[in-house]
Parts: C-alpha cells; structure tokens; sequence
C-alpha cells in the first residue's frame, strides 16, 4: 500500500522521550508552586485533616518543619490560614489582628526562623475567625435580611491586614471578595510604612463546592452560603471585571479560584493581566484526587502532575496547591 501523501505528521515530534521533552511547550517547576498550610491554636501535636488525608492542622512547632521541606524543595512561597481556638472565634473575628492571635504568630515565628528565604504570604480574610463563619460581620438590610457588611469588612481586613504585615508577612492576601478590599488594604498598608508587602488579590473567587473540605480544614462552620459576596460559577464576565478592578485597585497578583472548573476564567485573566495570575487547586480538587487515588482508581502522581499542568497551560504563573512540597519533590 502506498504511504498516505501529507504535509504534516504531528506524530513525529512525539517519537522519543527527548524529542517529546524537546516540544513540551508547558513547564512545571517548584517556583511556580505555592504551599498552602493550616497552623491551629491549642494544639499540642499536629492533626490530619479528616477530609484531606495527608494535610495537617499544625501547631507553631511542626509548621516550622514544613517550611523547611518548602524551602528545600524549591517552592518558593507559602500560603498561612490561621484556626483559633472555638472560644477565641467571636462575631466580627477580631482575634484575627490580634498580634497573639494563632495567624500572626506563625507569621512571626516563620519570619524570626526563615527571613527572606520564602515568600511568607498570610491570608487576609475573617471566616476561621468569626463564630458564624462568614468572612466578614454580619449586619441587617433595610428589609431585615442578615448580610455581611462589605464597609465594615473592609474595614476589619486592613486592621489584619496590619497585623500581618508588623508580624512579618510579604505578601497579604485578600479572599473576602468585598468590594473595594484591595485599595483600601493598599492604602492601609501604605500609610503604615508597609509600602514593601505586596497584595495578592483574590480576583475571581467563585462560590464553590470544591471548597467543601476546607471547612474542616479550618474547624468552621457556616449558617447559610457565600453567594452574595463570592460569585456565580455561571459568571465569565463578572470574572474578568473582578481581576480588572483589583489590578486597578492595585493588586501585585491576581488569582482565579477554584482552579479545574475555572480555566477559562484563568486563560483569559492571564491574557490581559499585566501582573502575575494565580490559580488555587483547592480543597475539593484535592481530597477527590486523594480518594480516587486511595481507591486505585487513577495513578496518584499522573493525575496531580497532569491537573498542575492544565493549569500551568490554561496561563497561571502560579498555582496555589497542597501539592506544592511533594510535586516539587517529585520535579528533582
Ligand atoms: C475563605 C477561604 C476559603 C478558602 C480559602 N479561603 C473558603 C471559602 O471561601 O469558603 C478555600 C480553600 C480551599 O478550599 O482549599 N477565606
């Protein structure tokens, strides 16, 4: 039979390996990965988050080690959420700037150990702290609905926001999905003399059931749901206005999450950003990776590799995962 007669044959550039790691057109490296950590109050030894196997609540000890491992892996940047003791949660949050509240601490003993070797970033938001579990305190609209209060949540953000960078954070990072969250925590900043701590913005944040897991993570339970300050998974166009004003506002990053079901969103934000974009693999993403791995039912590292990749390739620079340590690891 005479050969087909075609101008193209894609197959030839993925004959071998070398040929095929010649064209990769995608690259993972450690800088680009994010470590995301928990630190819990009252703790005395580190607690395996039920929902996220192999995740741990930590304590101001053993969070130290995993800064280590971060650092000695190549990622250069780590992601603190802080869980206050039940009793330390009240209704505006405010243990969350306090200078001994269990966040700013670890940011401070981090900071104190490692210096400059890591990017310490601390998250600049109020629902592990809030007994209710909203990110912001609760008020009542003129028809009597109970609402968060975008002002006042604001308001609280730049008070963390402060205690977070006198405790040594470089970068804050704002997941409230207020309103105007990052001028003012830019101005707040500013005004202080923090001219010198960047803000990563948490841009198109959307509602989100991949965030199930996390609620453990963090010890929090909410009444009601977030939709009237994160936004509407059936919304590109919100999405992309969202990164819009926080770069205008300000921002030195930009992030879209959750990450799998939003790469859209993360091709076009990264399209048009002027400033770094980053993509949150979050807690669901993960725990139904761990359990189709647990089950045998994918190949555990393929699978992470692959969906880090998509990600990489759908334009973020960043990636924001619980992955981070381990995949940069794997990538030696
Ligand atoms: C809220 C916050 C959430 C996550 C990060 N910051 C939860 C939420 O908005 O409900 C979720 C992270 C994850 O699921 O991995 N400050």
């Amino acid at each position: 039979m005479k050969n087909l007669d075609l101008p193209f044959r894609p197959r030839r550039l993925r004959t071998t390996p070398a040929m095929r790691s010649l064209v990769a057109q995608t690259r993972l490296a450690p800088e680009n990965l994010i470590q995301v950590l928990f630190v819990r109050d009252g703790i005395e030894l580190p607690q395996e988050i039920p929902s996220m196997p192999g995740q741990f609540q930590h304590t101001l000890e053993s969070v130290l080690g995993e800064v280590q491992k971060a650092i000695d892996s190549g990622v250069a940047c780590i992601d603190l959420f802080g869980v206050p003791r039940d009793e330390d949660k009240d209704e505006t949050g405010s243990v969350a700037w306090d200078p001994e509240g269990i966040l700013n601490r670890a940011i401070r003993v981090i900071r104190e150990k490692f210096g400059d070797q890591i990017v310490i970033m601390a998250d600049t938001c109020l629902d592990e702290f809030t007994s209710h579990g909203h990110c912001g305190p609760l008020t009542t609209d003129r028809f009597g609905n109970t609402v968060v209060d975008n002002d006042a949540s604001v308001e609280a953000y730049c008070k963390m926001a402060l205690a977070q960078a006198e405790a040594g954070a470089h970068t804050v990072s704002p997941s409230g999905m207020m309103d105007g969250q990052v001028a003012a925590i830019r101005a707040a900043l500013d005004d202080a003399g923090f001219e010198d701590v960047s803000i990563m913005a948490y841009s198109a944040k959307y509602a989100s059931a991949f965030f199930g897991p996390f609620r453990d993570a963090v010890g929090s339970s909410l009444d009601g749901d977030r939709k009237t300050y994160q936004q509407d998974p059936a919304n590109r166009r919100e999405g992309l206005l969202e990164a819009q004003l926080d770069i205008e506002e300000g921002a030195d990053f930009v992030m879209v999450k959750p990450a799998m079901a939003y790469l859209d969103l993360v091709r076009e934000v990264a399209d048009f950003s002027p400033v770094p974009v980053a993509a949150y693999q979050v807690s669901g993403e993960y725990a139904m990776i761990e359990a189709a791995a647990a089950n045998g039912w994918v190949d555990r590292q393929k699978i992470v590799l692959e969906a880090l990749t998509g990600i990489r390739r759908a334009g973020a620079d960043l990636i924001l995962t619980y992955y981070a340590t381990e995949v940069a690891n794997w990538l030696k």
